[in-house]
């Protein structure tokens, strides 16, 4: 999703900031531009493309001054064209703007605005350089205008602004899209995401809705009414290499292979806070997991364990839909949201409301102090570094990890659970070594295949929907996981000579009634990749998993199935890490 940044310092800032948007890149995005202050005007340059074309053609890095803003495009309103890409401009070109989010109002604004004002973009983001023009000719700073015009903004915003009759300053503004300062000597930042400046600084500063920072060789925070607000830096001890490829191709591989170390730091939890929160979830008259995607299949696998392990029903509703049932959420409710980024709007907007209703949230998010995390009462981190691949794959195993973590604790059973959820982790890493080789034959089998079926039952039910998930994203194949039993209601019209069907069928009490499903795919031509820790005849192809206990399946489920995915974009020339048309961070609703 769109990625902002803004930089004042003694250093140049065109290097800097095109460094900042590598740094987005992972987020996904369809254009890119900065803007510099300079010698009495504002450089700018924007194109669609990736940001190594928009370099090249452009000469982005060498535009002069030691102030800037920059921006990665990922289109909501208006075509990708070189036009829409930001930064945006008022009339005079004298104030450049950056934004991340939807201006609900901009074509209100817009019409009061166009009778004087010369709009050449499709965009929403372009009314706020216009507006900020109006107040600075009337004598505004510019963080003055800032203030003023957020005022008549509706909807979601992270705003970089600079101008040029405030030479050496960046003002940035949010509402319910993230921005991050970070302050290192004689350097200051501010981004929608850590990743952006972390090379340069790890101390950083959150901005709340509302809040608005100027950045200069100081930094000076302001509330909405523009009254200085002090806030405290701390450290992220995210370290930068964990945001390289360290010789991998593709950092999606890279983060498969990281999942069993993935498991041990989110296993490792503060004792009393697992306990109070499973205390929590045991008391609470109702509780809701939130979710969306991947993180909403980890919320399916938890909300078995809570029932199986702790012996308390809970419910799992998506994220966007969430809003739908306010009317049955109140104080005797607990909301549990799981969220990688801690930044997906359906996820904010949902628990929000819940908030308003008077809910206890916690939630449970990589990124320490994402919007999400500020809003909760209690969080628990994944602990498992940056995940730059926009397909979900180390969080997902860190989700898991906590949600057992939870359920062993509400069990009474914190220590027992955690000795085995450590010792799953070899067994993990033989899993890679076992079928890394087998499953890129098979992703090589099936590069013809546009429809693929994923089908389990219980706890792995949810692991068929993630598998079919990463078949989809990242591999652009038509994919479907459902549970085994419901095949005969309908999608067993689908399958036809040859259709791969992904049978998740360990040797538990599933086991007979899952190969009955199976059955009735292979009797109408399906070829049956069977994932298991024992072989079956009906199986074309067998991916063996370690053998583990009931409650611990979807951990080594999974990986064959985020393989699979990984090796069939590979064998289709597709970019695992880059999937089309989606983003690492889903800031819009
Ligand atoms: C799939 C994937 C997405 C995310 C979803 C929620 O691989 O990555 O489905 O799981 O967008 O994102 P977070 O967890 O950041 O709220």
């Amino acid at each position: 999703m769109c990625g902002v940044i803004g930089y004042v310092g003694d250093a140049e800032a065109a290097p800097i900031i095109v460094k900042a948007l590598r740094n987005l890149e992972y987020r996904g995005y369809d254009s890119a531009g900065i803007a510099t202050l300079a010698f009495g005007r504002v450089w700018a340059e924007k194109d669609i493309g990736k940001l190594d074309q928009v370099c090249q053609t452009h000469q982005l890095d060498s535009l002069p001054g030691s102030t800037g803003i920059g921006h990665v495009r990922w289109a909501t309103h208006g075509e990708v064209t070189p036009v829409n890409a930001h930064p945006h401009f008022d009339c005079k070109r004298e104030i450049a703007v950056a934004h991340n989010g939807i201006i609900e109002n901009y074509q209100e604004l817009r019409t009061r605005l166009e009778h004087n004002h010369l709009f050449v973009s499709q965009t929403d983001t372009e009314v706020i350089p216009h507006l900020l023009e109006e107040f600075v000719d009337a004598g505004a700073s510019l963080e003055e205008a800032v203030l003023k015009t957020t005022k008549l903004l509706r909807g979601s915003y992270a705003i970089v602004a600079v101008s040029l009759k405030d030479p050496g300053k960046v003002v940035a503004s949010r509402k319910d899209s993230p921005l991050v300062v970070g302050r290192n000597d004689g350097k200051n930042f501010v981004s929608s995401d850590v990743l952006a400046f972390l090379e340069q600084t790890n101390r950083v500063a959150y901005l709340e809705d509302g809040e608005t920072v100027v950045l200069t060789k100081d930094i000076v925070f302001l509330d909405a009414e523009g009254r200085q607000l002090q806030k405290e830096f701390r450290e992220v001890d995210w370290k930068c290499d964990e945001a390289t490829r360290q010789g991998y191709e593709f950092f999606m591989m890279k983060e498969i292979m990281e999942e069993p170390h993935a498991i041990r730091c989110a296993a490792m939890q503060d004792k009393r806070l697992l306990l109070e929160m499973a205390i929590g979830i045991l008391r609470s008259r109702q509780v809701v997991l939130t979710a969306c995607g991947t993180s909403r299949y980890a919320a399916l696998v938890g909300r078995y364990l809570f029932s199986r392990l702790g012996g308390k029903f809970c419910d799992v509703i998506m994220a966007s839909e969430f809003q739908y049932f306010s009317d049955s959420i109140d104080r005797n409710t607990l909301v549990i949201a799981i969220s990688q980024s801690g930044e997906t709007a359906d996820v904010i907007e949902g628990v929000k409301r819940a908030r308003a209703n008077g809910a206890t949230i916690y939630s449970l998010v990589n990124t320490v102090g994402s919007t999400l995390a500020r809003m909760s009462e209690r969080v628990l981190y994944l602990n498992c570094g940056p995940e730059i691949g926009v397909a979900a794959t180390k969080t997902f195993m860190s989700q898991l990890t906590l949600l057992y973590m939870l359920a062993f604790t509400m069990a009474n059973q914190m220590d027992e659970g955690l000795a085995k959820i450590l010792d799953i982790c070899p067994k993990i890493e033989k899993c890679f070594s076992k079928n890394s080789k087998k499953i890129w034959g098979l992703a090589q089998r099936t590069k013809g295949s546009n429809d693929f079926y994923y089908i389990a039952r219980g706890i792995n039910f949810a692991i068929a929907a993630e598998g079919a998930l990463k078949m989809k994203e990242i591999s652009y194949v038509h994919a479907e996981g459902m549970p085994a039993g419901e095949l005969k209601h309908g999608t067993l019209a689908l399958i036809d000579k040859g259709t791969p069907v992904v049978v998740i069928c360990p040797k538990d009490y599933t086991y007979e009634e899952t190969i009955a499903n199976a059955h009735e795919t292979k009797a109408r031509g399906a070829f049956l990749i069977g994932v298991s820790e024992a072989a079956n005849p009906i199986f074309d192809d067998w991916i063996e998993v370690p053998s583990v206990e009931e409650i611990f399946q979807p951990l080594v489920t999974v990986v064959p199935l985020q393989l699979l995915a990984y090796y069939s974009a590979v064998a289709r020339d597709r970019d695992p890490d880059k999937p089309r048309n989606l983003a690492k961070s889903v800031t819009v609703k």
